[in-house]
């Protein structure tokens, strides 16, 4: 518990606009501060920060509060964390009352070995830079590798003696406890003796993400192959490895700023990184990326681009991190780096402009970098292909937002050379599988492909609505453009021009279908008036119009980040423009929205199978045979198939 002046110290001392500057840059705008909302993405600044009253609010996603509760918002921290975080910032010191007995001899442990870490960190550094040893030894080390001085008060990077036990001498000299000693790992003890964990080692600790030295890194200085390059802290009340990222202390701010988080291997690639001014980087430290890792970058940011020497291993190693990063609804993308550097090396030898390029040029999302990698192996192998491909569907599968998969799916197909409906019905079954798995009764597992379950209906309805949502951003951008559409008639196929609205307009309504989203629906509906009147279509009717609802999803559909081809552009890879390809564009969304209404048809007629009576049998099992078909035409033909 925090006492109540204390709290309202705290609330009274927090400026809003600097606390929000911490993580967000803001521009003066009158007496306002404006600048872009960390909350949800937006282009142009809608974030609002009022100094006079001490708040800030965004017009664009509508958050908005004090001071602690943007801490609360923005750290995903719980009310007294905010305030011990604002205390932190301001120098108040927190006396708490009323603790738990447990939770004091805990806290009490958590301090002690905190200050044991904290010496030991304070004593590396005076080693390296106070002493003959330290200095001809360590930081004539890092002077070698090119870490500068600047960079080594940055990141306290210290030098332990080359002698048995002189630092766990001092530590005890000094009045520290040797059982905290141990239990950071800084002692080791044997046989009643103590050795100094990193003697004669360089020294890079290990910062918490509120900046507290919780755990080292020591490096040899020996090219000796029996010694480990690296040893590190053991687990400890204050270091589950597996929840710390290296350097996370140095970088969030950068990564809020920059929207994008580098994650990178070693040590030594954060630290160059930062002298050549990418300071929103963060290192795995040599160990598989874990789940706890990975939620802690998505405090910051949703966009991971992961950094990787170019070899090859180490690459195929690293595809499991891509997959829980995706996994946990992140965005992800890879950058390789030429055969023999690492991104020390690499940021080293170029400028900091050289360094930006080509990790803007190099990124790949990694769709196109694992099919890439993968596809070298099966070169003109169609098993291998296959394979490539399950495996590929799998990854995508792994993604929770249906909008992100589909998209995804899209560039798999055209990368692959793969229809699209093929590797839908192979996304679905992979999904089927995976939410039958979830499933304990294994008798459901073996229930006839006939009964899908509730989650897949929820599979299903997504992928319908992103469908409806984009025939409806189709008829917004591209109402009036005329494509020519043949279609099937009794008497055989015939060539028509037409406009997009009016080719969607009437085959939706000729199969009943209508969106299932109430704007999406009001929307469709007053198209469906302007094609029966034979009204051109603007842009301006609904952007400007009355409803505010559709006002605002119109100009949501009609900005260009809906485009999923655009980013392929962006990436200097020639793709046909949506205009070019919108006549397909069209047909195959109307196909994709009739597959859904077969599908819907056919669960009506599978709940009619369940209930029927015999003599009732043969006509239902008749139809669901003629849907079966229908859908399969739909799945093979490009061009316009009439349901009725
Ligand atoms: P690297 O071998 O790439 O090390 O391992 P590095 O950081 O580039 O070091 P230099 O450039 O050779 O000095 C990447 C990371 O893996 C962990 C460390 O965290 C290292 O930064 N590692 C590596 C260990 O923990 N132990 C080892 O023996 C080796
Ligand atoms: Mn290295």
């Amino acid at each position: 518990m925090i006492p109540k002046e204390i709290i309202d110290l705290i609330t009274d001392t927090a400026r809003i606009d600097e606390v929000v500057g911490d993580f967000v840059v803001l521009k003066k705008r009158g007496s306002n501060l404006i600048g872009l909302c960390p909350f949800h993405h937006e282009k142009t600044p809608s974030f609002n920060v009022n100094p006079a009253r001490n708040i800030y609010k965004c017009f664009g996603c509508g958050k908005g509060g004090d001071a602690v509760n943007f801490i609360m918002e923005h750290e995903t921290a719980s009310y007294p964390e905010a305030l011990r975080f604002l205390a932190e910032k301001y120098n108040i010191e927190v006396q708490e009352e009323e603790r738990s007995p447990e939770r004091t001899s805990q806290d009490l442990l958590r301090e002690s070995l905190l200050s044991a870490t904290s010496f030991a960190s304070q004593y590396f550094m005076s080693q390296l830079s106070e002493t003959d040893e330290g200095k001809s030894v360590g930081l004539s080390y890092f002077r070698e590798r090119e870490i500068a001085d600047r960079s080594v008060q940055q990141f306290q990077l210290g030098y332990s003696p080359d002698s048995w036990s002189a630092f766990t001498d001092a530590a005890i000299a000094a009045g520290y406890k040797l059982e905290y000693l141990e239990k950071t790992g800084l002692t080791i003890s044997k046989d009643g003796r103590h050795y100094d964990r990193f003697r004669g080692r360089v020294i890079f600790p290990i910062h918490s993400v509120s900046g507290k030295v919780i755990a080292f890194g020591g490096r040899t200085l020996k090219s000796d192959p029996k010694q480990p390059k690296y040893v590190n802290s053991p687990e400890s009340e204050i270091y589950h490895k597996s929840n710390v990222l290296y350097g996370i202390f140095f970088a969030k701010r950068a990564i809020v700023q920059k929207e994008e988080c580098y994650l990178v291997e070693g040590y030594t690639d954060v630290i160059s990184m930062h002298q050549s001014g990418i300071e929103n980087v963060v290192a795995s430290s040599g160990t598989a990326l874990t789940v706890e890792q990975i939620r802690l970058i998505s405090r910051y940011t949703k966009n991971i681009t992961v950094l990787y020497d170019g070899d090859p291993a180490g690459i195929k190693a690293s595809l499991r991190g891509i997959d829980l990063i995706l996994e946990q609804g992140l965005n992800v993308r890879v950058v390789l780096f030429p055969e023999g550097e690492d991104p020390d090396s690499f940021a080293r030898s170029h400028s900091n402009s050289e360094v930006l390029t080509y990790l803007h040029e190099n990124a790949t999302d990694f769709i196109r970098f694992k099919t890439s990698l993968l596809l070298q192996d099966v070169q003109n192998d169609p098993i291998g292909k296959t394979k490539l491909i399950h495996e590929i569907v799998n990854t995508i599968a792994l993604i929770p937002d249906a909008i992100m998969r589909s998209s995804y799916l899209k560039e798999c197909s055209t990368l692959m050379d793969m229809s699209e409906q093929v590797l839908l019905a192979e996304l679905n079954k992979i999904l089927r599988a995976r939410f039958r798995k979830q499933d304990d009764a294994p008798e459901l597992a073996q229930r006839d492909e006939l009964l899908p379950s509730e989650e897949t209906d929820q599979i299903e309805e997504d992928y319908i609505h992103l469908h409806e949502v984009n025939i409806i951003r189709l008829m917004l951008n591209y109402g009036n453009e005329e494509i020519v559409v043949d279609e099937i008639h009794d008497h055989g196929i015939e060539d028509l021009t037409r406009k997009v609205m009016s080719v969607i307009a009437n085959e939706l309504l000729l199969d009943e279908i209508y969106p299932g989203d109430p704007v999406l629906r009001r929307i469709f509906e007053e198209f469906v008036y302007l094609v029966k009147n034979n009204i051109d279509y603007t842009a301006d009717r609904f952007v400007r119009h009355e409803d505010h609802e559709i006002r605002h999803v119109a100009a949501d559909l009609l900005t260009s980040r809906h485009n999923l081809s655009e980013n392929w552009v962006n990436k200097g890879i020639t793709v046909k423009s949506e205009k070019d390809t919108l006549k397909y564009a069209v047909l195959s969304n109307i196909n994709t929205l009739k597959t859904g209404r077969i599908e819907q048809l056919l669960l009506e007629n599978r709940e009619r199978i369940k209930k029927a009576d015999e003599r009732d049998m043969d006509d239902l099992l008749a139809h669901h045979q003629e849907l079966e078909t229908l859908k399969a035409q739909l799945a093979g033909y490009r061009g316009i198939v009439i349901l009725k």
